[in-house]
């Protein structure tokens, strides 16, 4: 889906796909050099990261594998409380291995400061973490992400892999909601 088949629900674009596109290529080139000559499991946090990690790992010229954990974090509301849940664990054994983690989003961080402890513990011989969006005003942790795309205000957003209610993570941009929307 393009803004054209959501124009009334949007209020504005923040990235174009074009914009989005560009940001990726650019994140895999880092991601490349940083990693050369060793292989790469890309572990994609379902199911916001789907889209990121699809076009990053086609964009890379690394050998990767790919992995997906489903987490819910437990809270009241929105908020996410840093209690988490695994509700789909990784099928591969993480010992000796170059582990990238890739998210959509990291709003406050707890979910991913939890996430990348529980992954250490594992054993793997390396441990980063990739988000294509980050939102700086919002942070309530102090977690360390080597490679991240746009930093942008404290604002929900949605579209690819970002949904409102399951919707809206098929648009190939990303985007605010208009208040209609959610009110
Ligand atoms: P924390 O706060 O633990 O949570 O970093 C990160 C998760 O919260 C969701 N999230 C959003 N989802 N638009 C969304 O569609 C947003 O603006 C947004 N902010 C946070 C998302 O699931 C992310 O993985
Ligand atoms: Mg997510």
């Amino acid at each position: 889906m393009d803004s054209s088949d959501v124009q009334d629900d949007l209020e504005h674009v923040l990235y174009t796909k074009d914009q989005i596109q560009q940001k990726i290529a650019e994140l895999a080139a880092e991601i490349d050099r940083d990693y050369a000559g060793r292989d790469i499991l890309l572990v994609g946090v379902l199911k916001g990261a789907v889209m990121v990690v699809a076009d990053i790992a086609r964009a890379l010229h690394s050998h990767v594998a790919m992995d997906w954990m489903a987490v819910s974090s437990y809270g009241s509301g929105t908020q996410s409380s840093g209690v988490v849940r695994i509700l789909k664990d990784l099928d591969t054994d993480l010992t000796g291995k170059h582990v990238l983690i890739v998210e959509d989003i990291i709003d406050s961080g707890l979910t991913l400061s939890w996430l990348k402890s529980n992954l250490a513990s594992r054993g793997p011989a390396s441990i980063e973490i990739c988000t294509l969006l980050r939102k700086p005003d919002a942070a309530k942790v102090e977690l360390p992400v080597k490679y991240v795309g746009f930093d942008i205000p404290n604002e929900f957003v949605i579209g690819y892999g970002l949904d409102f209610a399951e919707k809206y993570r098929n648009l190939d941009f990303i985007g605010t909601l208009a208040p209609h929307v959610y009110q």
